[in-house]
């Protein structure tokens, strides 16, 4: 469990769910243990998309992979006890009542069979098949933006925000996250393992669905920098101070790994 969490990842979810608080009014202690519980619940999952029944990668975070390190049983158990070390984390938190249960209600819906593990199933379902776009955009809001989106939320809701900022936070993280897939999905296509940290070229290699697989490299890039700018114009209810999710959002198209 540590071995994969404490591994150096950017730590995105976190950040973005300290930001989304403070963005309301709150403070960066409000959300700080659900931060961490939120890259509880990231680490799960890359141990277990590391898989060999999923996507049996070798490198993650340029580290040897979870089942790599050791063997595939305690992989499947580290990750199983992220995921249940982050909710324990969660009803910890000492935040008003009603806001603890909303924001664990939050992770929950982002991680399950409407989220995070739909969107693992999809994609492996769709692995040498013709996809059309809507189903595409559906596996990447599911594996990646409903996490990230929820990491806003969750933010949001124990800082304190309304209904209509939590929304438009919710919005905002869905579209970056799609964003952050697609380039995920190009950066596989052109960068290096020394570069990621983890595997290139491997959705090619096992004829995953992608946005450069059906738009080419140009075309998921505009349709990339498209969803972090749609994610801009969900700001403008709440205080982006000092630009942080603005920069974010860019982030997530620009990033290098
Ligand atoms: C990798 O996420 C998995 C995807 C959802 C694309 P990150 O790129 O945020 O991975 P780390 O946390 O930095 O390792
Ligand atoms: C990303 O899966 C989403 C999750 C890990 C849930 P991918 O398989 O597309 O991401 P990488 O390339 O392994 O990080
Ligand atoms: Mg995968
Ligand atoms: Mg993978």
């Amino acid at each position: 469990m540590r071995y994969s969490c404490l591994a150096p990842g950017k730590r995105l979810r976190p950040v973005l769910c300290l930001a989304a608080s403070v963005a309301v009014g709150g403070q960066i202690e409000d959300a700080l243990d659900a931060g961490c519980a939120i890259e509880m619940v990231h680490c799960f999952s890359l141990i277990h998309d590391d898989l060999p029944a999923l996507d049996d990668d070798d490198l993650r975070r340029g580290l040897p992979t979870c089942h790599v390190k050791y063997g595939e049983a305690i992989a499947i158990l580290a990750g199983d006890a992220l995921f249940s070390l982050a909710f324990h984390t969660m009803t910890g938190l000492t935040s008003p009542p009603e806001r603890v249960v909303k924001a664990i209600r939050s992770l929950t819906r982002a991680t399950g069979s409407d989220g995070l593990v739909a969107g693992e199933a999809m994609d492996l379902l769709s692995e040498g098949k013709p996809v059309e776009l809507e189903t595409l955009i559906a596996i990447h809001r599911m594996k990646t933006g409903a996490l990230i989106s929820a990491s806003c939320e969750i933010g949001a809701i124990l800082g304190g925000g309304s209904a209509s900022q939590i929304e438009a936070l919710r919005e905002y993280g869905e579209q970056i996250g799609l964003a952050f897939q697609i380039a995920d999905d190009l950066l596989n296509e052109t960068s290096t393992p020394e570069q990621l940290g983890k595997a290139a070229g491997s959705d090619r290699e096992r004829q995953k669905m992608t946005y450069p697989a059906l738009y080419g490299l140009e075309g998921s890039r505009n349709a990339a920098l498209r969803a972090a700018e749609r994610g801009i114009e969900c700001l403008q209810s709440v205080q982006d101070t000092g630009g942080i999710l603005e920069a974010l959002a860019r982030f997530s198209v620009e990033r290098l790994n």
